[in-house]
């Protein structure tokens, strides 16, 4: 018995311009697959109790018995909900004074190094408290559900405590996003030192963590974790049944790709100074290759090679990185139209890295990125003649409406 016949809310969205939605069923796609997309012009989506029960050509629409919604989408393209794998939108405060020194030529590492950068958020976040904190959070929820985003990550990493460590992830999961645990992402003032650092968090604060988070991240990197102990706490972590995950390559190639690979991480994220060789290892692997363009455009650091890791086979998928920091951006479409303009991403690879290859790296790629009959009914609306304005139409304000579960959550 279907959704629709069981009594589920139906939904027709009809007389779409386009339907996009990645091809194929499996997931990750990579090489040619990536770029491969399914278009349907003059096209509607059905959706029955919370999912896709149908995609077609207007034409061959039936005629649909029983109560049924209509959205019109005449002039609009429908898309999969966006995916977004990897910010840290669990923040409070922001960092605009930060941002004016960087434009005046400060340099994000030096400010970090001077307990500015992360260590700035981490007392604001501290400061603001559980509730303020999860009203942060939904405030910042509801910037990407505008921008398209139906199914986020986000990270904790700016409590460093105890505390604010276990209420970020709380936060998280009620907000209905995937947590990831982030303990290491920098040292907090208080630690003598970062060994010292890492043995309290892996006996005092990981266990717990564990029961909340899907995933563990770590970040390496000069200044903040070496090789060593990332092995340390992500071997820790996977013992307790988290993914792994890595900020790895984003100012220097300190070894997080080969850790990575090593310890078959889900993803390894950044990849700004990855050269060839992390790119063919990477080819060559199952881990997934996150890219944050938005990110490197807002330090003005170098793009990810992009175009060089699909040619050599590698996984890859799009992500924002939102945070108040190194990436004030909450938007997917502007990550799309980088990758397009700034990494020589097709408009298609775009469209799968940030829809099903980043609901893979959320180990939720069998019901989140494609408009596919069963698949969770989440469906973006974008304002244009040509689903392919996703990425084109830089910056611009392309998201018309976005549905979640079958229901339309925004309209503009
Ligand atoms: O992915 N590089 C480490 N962490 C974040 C930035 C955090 C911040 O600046 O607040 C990132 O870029
Ligand atoms: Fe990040």
């Amino acid at each position: 018995m279907t959704d629709a016949a069981a009594g589920g809310r139906r939904l027709l969205i009809r007389d779409l311009e386009q339907l996009a939605t990645p091809s194929g069923s499996g997931a990750p796609l990579r090489g040619r697959d990536l770029g491969a997309v399914d278009v349907l012009d003059g096209a509607y989506v059905l959706c029955a109790g919370g999912r896709i029960e149908s995609v077609g050509r207007m034409r061959d629409l039936q005629a649909l018995a029983g109560e049924v919604e209509e959205l019109d989408g005449r002039g609009f393209c429908a898309i999969p909900g966006l995916v977004d794998c990897h910010t840290h939108a669990c923040f409070a405060g922001d960092r605009v004074e930060e941002f004016s020194l960087r434009a005046a030529g400060a340099g994000y590492e030096e400010l970090h190094a001077a307990g500015g950068g992360i260590l700035a958020t981490v007392r604001a976040t501290r400061a603001a408290g559980p509730e303020g904190l999860r009203a942060a959070l939904g405030r910042h929820r509801d910037w990407m559900l505008r921008a398209g985003t139906t199914t986020f990550e986000a990270k904790s990493g700016y409590g460093l405590d105890r505390e604010t460590e276990l209420a970020s992830l709380r936060a998280i999961r009620d907000a209905g996003g995937a947590p990831t645990f982030l303990g290491a992402h920098a040292v907090p003032p208080e630690a003598d030192s970062t060994d010292e650092y890492l043995d309290w968090l892996l006996a005092d604060v990981l266990p717990e963590a564990a029961e909340l988070a899907e995933a563990a991240d770590v970040f390496v990197e000069r200044g903040a974790f070496d090789v060593a102990q990332a092995r340390r706490y992500l071997g820790e972590a996977r013992r307790l049944g988290l993914a792994l995950r890595l900020h790895a390559d984003q100012f220097t190639e300190a070894g997080g790709v080969e850790l990575a690979i090593e310890l078959g991480a889900r993803s390894v994220d950044h990849l700004e100074a990855t050269g060839d060789r992390g790119v063919r290892a990477l080819g060559q692997s199952d881990v997934t290759a996150v890219l944050l363009p938005a990110s490197a455009l807002f330090l003005g650091r170098p793009m990810p090679p992009a175009r060089q890791l699909v040619e050599a086979g590698a996984v890859v998928a799009l992500a924002t990185d939102f945070n108040p920091g190194s990436a004030f951006c909450e938007s997917l479409p502007l990550v799309a139209s980088l990758a397009c303009t700034q990494m020589h991403l097709a408009p298609a690879e775009t469209l799968a890295a940030c829809t099903v290859n980043a609901a893979h790296v959320l180990a939720r790629a069998d019901r989140k990125g494609r408009l596919t009959p069963g698949y969770d009914a989440d469906v973006v609306l974008i304002d244009a003649p040509d689903w392919r304005y996703l990425a084109y139409h830089l910056a611009g304000d392309v998201v018309a409406a976005v549905i979640e579960d079958g229901e339309a959550v925004w309209r503009r």
